[in-house]
């Protein structure tokens, strides 16, 4: 275990079974529709590649890379680093985050997706926080629930460390 984490949540293995378990609940709910899997940058990458060898039905991915204005505390108005490629009108688009926190990020993602007239918009994240909530968003494929502790690992980061550990675990403050 690395020296900066205090206990692990989660082992790959059990990220990966949850990642399969959400892979097949997506497959049965969009099939036929060929969602647009649209993994956020920099955080979900290795959760974002778990559930998509998952899904069965057609489907096709893309990567936003997003930043909040403000430094440390969370306003919500998030600046878009890097943007999906071509239109999104009338598709059914499924968000990939690593971790829900206050929610500003992901519902400021949503009407940028409304505005742009998707189909449909869900999200999907690693880790569900909910104790920080400060807007509400529904998070329809959750793969843990956390309390409200911050975790690094598996994507996760600390000042951008320790996204390469294998498991998910507490950071030693
Ligand atoms: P929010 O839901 O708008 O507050 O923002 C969520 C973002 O904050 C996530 O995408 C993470 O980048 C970051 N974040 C929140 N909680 C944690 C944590 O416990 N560890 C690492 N990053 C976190
Ligand atoms: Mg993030």
């Amino acid at each position: 275990m690395h020296p900066k984490v205090e206990r692990i949540l989660f082992s790959e293995e059990q990220i990966k079974a949850r990642a399969k378990e959400i892979g097949s609940l997506i497959s049965r709910d969009y099939a036929g529709k060929t969602p647009l899997i649209i993994g956020i940058l920099r955080g979900s990458v290795m959760f974002f590649a778990d559930v998509v060898k998952n899904i069965s039905t057609d489907c096709t991915v893309d990567f936003m890379c997003l930043k909040s204005y403000s430094g440390t505390c969370s306003t919500g108005d998030v600046r878009t680093l890097l943007d999906v490629q071509g239109s999104v009108q009338g598709r059914h688009i499924i968000i990939v985050e690593d971790i829900v926190d206050t929610g500003l990020t992901l519902s400021s993602v949503k009407k940028i997706f409304e505005t742009r007239r998707a189909a449909s918009f869900e999200i999907c994240a690693m880790l569900d926080k909910p104790a920080n909530r400060k807007t509400e968003v529904s998070v329809k494929y959750a793969g843990f629930k956390i309390g409200n502790e911050f975790v690094v690992g598996y994507g996760l980061d600390y000042n951008e460390l320790y996204r390469n550990l294998p498991y998910i675990g507490v950071y030693k403050q």
